[in-house]
């Protein structure tokens, strides 16, 4: 297992593509996510493994007091630009580990993690942490990548490169990814429940993605975690450029000749009452 500065490193080599590519899109998951937990103005809500924003820029945006955290510096320095940028004062953004985050316990009114504390290490210690620092009939609210074959992103991804390199190993499934760790809705549900918190509700829908040229989705995939750009390390210059010709081919059969091409992902959206 990677220790955390070495996970903290990974994510700091990605972090300016993430916001370029990545930020933006996961936007529209984190709206649907804050209306499964009621966010009202004023309400204290804390981000873990916030990224540059994503679900933080949203919560601030209504109104929340927000403190988003991330293990890596330059998130939350992009974090903090983006906030700058649209003059939101109530969000503050912190470097934190989200297995040991340095807050009071009973803290907030919503403690969320969106496609952050699903790859930790030590799961069930991040969403403990999150559970801790929610106030006494408070939320915790944890968003999640559904199984890797209701990804289409990822399936499109593979299968180009598999075109070009017909013996790509593809995804290792046995163990799988730290980031599917929870991708099964009833394992969410366990988890959740396992930390301690009531009336847990799981939400299992559509993260519409739309891509324009496969260069915009290998960006987006080799971006949005350390995990894309290692799957595809070891091509050449020359079969990651076929790749996305083959990548190209495949959004526009998707779209019908006229961008941008709609890819279905799944997503679960898990809430929990302290
Ligand atoms: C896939 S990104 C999700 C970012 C954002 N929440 C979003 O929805 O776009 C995962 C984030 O987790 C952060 N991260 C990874 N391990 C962490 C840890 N132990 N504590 C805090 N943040 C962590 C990374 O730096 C990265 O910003």
């Amino acid at each position: 297992m990677a220790d955390q500065a070495e996970i903290q490193d990974a994510w700091t080599a990605i972090a300016s593509a993430y916001d370029d590519y990545v930020t933006s899109s996961n936007m529209a998951v984190a709206e649907r996510a804050l209306r499964r937990v009621e966010l009202r103005p004023e309400m204290q809500v804390l981000d873990v493994a916030a990224g540059s924003g994503a679900l933080s820029i949203p919560a601030a945006r209504r109104g929340a007091r927000v403190l988003a955290t991330d293990i890596s510096p330059t998130m939350v320095e992009q974090l903090e630009v983006r906030a700058r940028e649209e003059g939101l004062s109530n969000l503050e953004a912190r470097v934190m580990d989200g297995h040991s985050l340095e807050l009071e316990d009973d803290t907030f009114d919503i403690a969320g993690s969106q496609f952050g504390v699903m790859l930790f290490p030590d799961l069930p210690r991040g969403l403990s942490e999150l559970t801790r620092v929610t106030k006494p009939g408070g939320h915790v609210l944890l968003v999640t990548m559904g199984q890797p074959s209701e990804l289409e992103f990822l399936r499109f991804f593979i299968d180009a490169v598999t075109v070009v390199v017909p013996d790509f190993a593809g995804l290792p499934v046995d163990p799988p990814l730290l980031p599917f760790q929870v991708s099964d809705p009833e394992r969410l549900r366990d988890e959740l429940a396992a930390a301690g918190l009531m009336d847990i509700q799981v939400e299992t829908t559509n993260h519409r993605l739309e891509f324009r040229s496969g260069a915009q989705l290998w960006d987006w995939v080799t971006a949005s975690n350390p995990i894309g750009a290692e799957l595809v390390a070891d091509l050449t210059d020359q079969q990651q450029a076929e790749a996305r010709e083959e990548l190209d081919d495949k959004l526009t059969e998707r779209s019908g000749g006229s961008a941008p091409a709609v890819l279905n992902n799944t997503v679960n959206i898990g809430v929990g009452t302290k």
